[in-house]
């Protein structure tokens, strides 16, 4: 059974384990996200000026596009405001900000039409955060920076809560993918050779839920729930960002969603920073969910 709590105010230690149980949140605005979505705007017009941002894929050589938006993206995740206003969104949400760690805010964009899905736009599959190298106990946050609409919004499929899927996961590490793929990832325009996580058998997408809400509202999710991004036919391009926390009571004592398909090896835990100070994790904390990739003959034909 699944759940969409809005604006509950249930305490951070209830609300992830309600996380962990597969319920979803949803939260309005708050006045920290606003400045973020504003934020993310203002850059955004900027880049594409004397575009819309929006309407600018409709204008512009998908090349051109592809240029902007590689500069652009890197631009706002380094943004030194997103690190003072993500720990102020999640004060405002009942997150302990000594106890919770974030990673740096993304800037997804999701075209319309088909003009670009790969590379810097890539568009994501049905897949779980948890396939790469997440931890467990990961909470997922996303909100959308314009007006979405059931056509241009992102898609839970939750009857995989807890059913397993097979998929390419055991071949993922997120240490040898930070080092070979991703900095190659504007060079991979119009197909993306990239290998990722991938269900290995056929996903029924429906029944699925795609929660609407307003520019700087927020869905708040599991890590481990399988979701993707809806093909966008709006005719508009999709602007979203997203970030990821963790708790460090919840890493101390490895509790989080059930792991019921996750083979990959590697850990993103040493992303994520202290919200008081922009700490990073203990390093045996970090250690400890670090394993080693696995040993596979077919690697270097896996890029
Ligand atoms: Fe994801």
């Amino acid at each position: 059974m699944n759940a969409v709590y809005v604006d509950s105010k249930m305490t951070d230690d209830d609300r992830r384990r309600g996380l962990y149980n597969g319920q979803l949140f949803l939260f309005s605005p708050t006045s920290a996200s606003l400045e973020l979505v504003e934020l993310a705007r203002e850059m955004a017009r900027e880049a594409f000026a004397p575009l819309e941002p929006q309407a600018a894929q409709f204008d512009l050589p998908v090349e051109k596009y592809v240029e902007i938006l590689a500069s652009l993206k890197p631009r706002f995740i380094h943004h030194p405001r997103c690190k003072m206003l993500i720990p102020r969104i999640l004060g405002e949400l009942g997150c302990d900000p000594v106890k919770t760690y974030f990673d740096v805010p993304r800037l997804r964009t999701a075209t319309s039409d088909g003009y670009l899905t790969s590379g810097v736009a890539y568009a994501f599959h049905p897949h779980r955060d948890t396939w790469y190298s997440a931890p467990m106990f990961q909470n997922n946050w996303w909100m959308p920076v314009y007006d979405i609409e059931p056509d241009n919004a992102m898609a839970f499929h939750l009857r995989y809560w807890d059913r397993a899927i097979r998929n390419g996961s055991a071949e993922y590490n997120y240490a040898e993918w930070n080092r070979e793929s991703r900095k190659n990832a504007a060079q991979h325009i119009t197909t993306d050779t990239r290998k990722q996580p991938r269900p290995e058998e056929p996903v029924e997408l429906d029944p699925q839920v795609r929660l609407i809400c307003p520019p700087g509202g927020l869905i708040l999710f599991s890590g481990a729930h399988l979701h993707s991004t809806v093909p966008n036919t709006s005719g508009r391009t999709r602007y979203s960002i997203d970030f990821r926390t963790v708790h460090l009571d919840d890493a101390r004592a490895n509790q989080g969603a059930p792991n019921i398909d996750s083979a990959c090896t590697g850990t993103t835990m040493g992303d994520y920073l202290r919200c008081t100070d922009l700490a990073h994790l203990p390093a045996d904390l970090i250690g400890r969910y670090d394993t080693p990739p696995l040993a596979h003959a077919g690697r270097e034909d896996a890029r």
